[in-house]
């Protein structure tokens, strides 16, 4: 039998907290408790990652795989090992896909991250807490983001998924997630760009501009809208490179960390 875990408890907790915060403490901005109710992950779905010398901010790490499998090792294990040597606590979400869940899959995979994102905060473990997501991954991140009332601290978007533009998006992605036939409010309602507001988090996004499977207009869309509500972002949109291409931090022509680390340095 599985086993469920309900994260109401956690979610309520910190709840009560930015109601009442104990003396000295910070209130906290939970998601909204009605849409967080809902939320339930299974065991196991989110693993922690800690760093041995914390420095208080904590990623949530998104793999990739067009929402039909979850890259574990490739982009979520390579990311943790990457986050915890630089004083990062990370948390990898093996969230649903087409491989363990009826499709079309949404909303599951989306309230699996809220819930995730209530589960960390409700540790209590980091002062600021961000999103790091890989191409689905990124798509479910980007989702995460623009959130109301998630009020994250920063998103992370490696070679995202953003848009469910049948011209523009992933298809298998697309398929998974929304079905062959979804309506026009569903497809708006899950193309991220569209959810962009001036309370979305800081960003900082990652393409390649001929990457072949998810077209770059995914991150020129995103950065447009992010323009468009005054949020500060980078974008580093390298010539040439294959889709998944994770942290390239082999490839002197493609490693695209020093970017990122100075961006964390300077706006997280
Ligand atoms: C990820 O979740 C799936 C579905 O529950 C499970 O089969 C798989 O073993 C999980 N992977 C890991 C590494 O825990
Ligand atoms: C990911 O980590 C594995 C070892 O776990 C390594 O062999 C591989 O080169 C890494 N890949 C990237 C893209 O960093």
């Amino acid at each position: 039998m599985k086993r469920f875990i309900t994260v109401a408890t956690a979610v309520l907790l910190p709840y009560l907290g930015a109601t009442l915060p104990a003396p000295g403490e910070t209130a906290q901005i939970p998601p909204p408790v009605a849409l967080a109710n809902r939320q339930v992950l299974e065991e196991g779905q989110l693993t922690f990652h800690p760093a041995t010398e914390p420095n208080g901010v904590g990623i949530l790490v998104v793999p990739g795989g067009g929402y039909s499998g979850v890259s574990l090792d490739y982009e979520g294990a390579n990311t943790t090992a990457y986050l915890n040597a630089r004083g990062y606590d990370a948390w990898v979400l093996n969230y649903s896909t087409a491989a363990t869940a009826p499709t079309p899959l949404y909303p599951k995979p989306q309230k699996e991250a809220l819930a995730a994102v209530a589960q960390i905060r409700s540790e209590n473990r980091v002062s600021k807490l961000g999103i790091w997501g890989y191409s689905a991954g990124g798509h479910l991140s980007a989702m995460t983001l623009t959130e109301p009332g998630v009020a994250l601290d920063f998103g992370i978007l490696a070679y995202p998924v953003i848009t469910m533009d049948p011209d523009f998006t992933h298809a298998g992605s697309r398929r998974y997630l929304i079905g062959e036939n979804p309506s026009l409010e569903l497809q708006v309602a899950t193309s991220a760009e569209t959810r962009v507001t001036p309370q979305t988090p800081r960003t900082f996004i990652f393409h390649t501009a001929n990457d072949p499977v998810v077209p770059v207009e995914n991150t020129l869309w995103f950065v447009s809208a992010l323009a468009a509500n005054k949020v500060p972002f980078q974008s580093l949109v390298l010539p040439d490179g294959n889709h998944g291409i994770a942290l390239a931090l082999a490839d002197p022509e493609r490693n695209w960390t020093p970017e990122l680390e100075r961006w964390m340095k300077y706006s997280i």
